[in-house]
């Protein structure tokens, strides 16, 4: 079975065929489904699914792009809800560096004051960086977020950043974007990473993998990027499968 580690099924995208999409996950060997927090209201939804789906779990916490709406009242209404039986993570959190808005120092506060939650409920994190490896690492590090270990999601950085995030004991996201044909510095970082430490995401309705690139995503997508793992690794796609099956299993606590 295929564990999708990094889905927003909440996304507007999916309002007029939700409910018959999930279906066809189950039967389509998608054996479990993280949903993705990344604003409040899609926290809310978030776990609305989770209460719904019985092989939905959820991922609670407020993106980069989104931390101008936190505030202490805000972290306070997640941590209560990260208590859910079925939350298996703070996320996603980080920095996002390509677009302007909210500034730098917004972004920080609120990565920095997540981080110290989800080390405060014991919750492995979520990362979501972008254009902002530096800046990424030094908080990390600061905060020694190798304790409560978690995802790096679209892992878009060089090896030699995926070493850094190795010796943290992080685990990394891999989605269509390795599918990609100028996607070179990628896969070289897939070629590296020890197949223990590769777990497989969507991003749903992000980032088709081809040959459905540009098209909406889901999870049924996933065994393209299997495929393609395998094929870096030179190892069969059952192996991936039941590798990232496992390695979800393990960041997300799930006995
Ligand atoms: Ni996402």
């Amino acid at each position: 079975m295929i564990f999708e580690t990094h889905a927003h099924y909440d996304d507007e995208a999916f309002d007029p065929d939700r409910e018959s999409l999930l279906e066809e996950l189950q039967k389509g060997g998608i054996g479990r489904v993280v949903n993705i927090g990344a604003s409040l209201k899609s926290c809310r939804s978030t776990l609305a699914l989770m209460e719904k789906y019985p092989f939905v779990y959820g991922a609670l916490g407020v993106h980069p792009s989104e931390t101008a709406e936190l505030s202490e009242e805000g972290i306070l209404w997640l941590k209560e809800h990260c208590a859910h039986k079925k939350c298996v993570a703070v996320g996603e959190i980080g920095l996002d560096y390509h677009w302007p808005e909210p500034e730098k120092e917004v972004q920080k506060k609120w990565f920095i004051r997540q981080l110290e939650l989800a080390k405060e409920l014991n919750l492995p994190v979520v990362i979501h960086s972008r254009e902002a490896a530096k800046d990424t690492v030094d908080i990390m590090k600061e905060l020694n977020a190798g304790e409560t270990g978690g995802i790096i999601h679209c892992f878009s950085y060089t090896k030699e950043t995926a070493e850094i995030f190795l010796d943290m004991g992080f685990y990394f996201g891999i989605g269509g974007v390795v599918t990609f044909k100028n996607a070179k510095k990628l896969k070289e970082a897939v070629e590296s990473i020890p197949l223990d430490r590769l777990v497989v995401e969507t991003d749903s309705p992000y980032l088709a993998p081809e040959p459905n690139r540009g098209k909406r995503n889901n999870s049924l997508n996933l065994p393209y990027i299997i495929e393609e793992i395998a094929a870096i690794k030179k190892i069969s796609p059952a192996e991936v499968e039941a590798a990232t099956w496992e390695n979800a299993k393990k960041i997300y606590k799930f006995v």
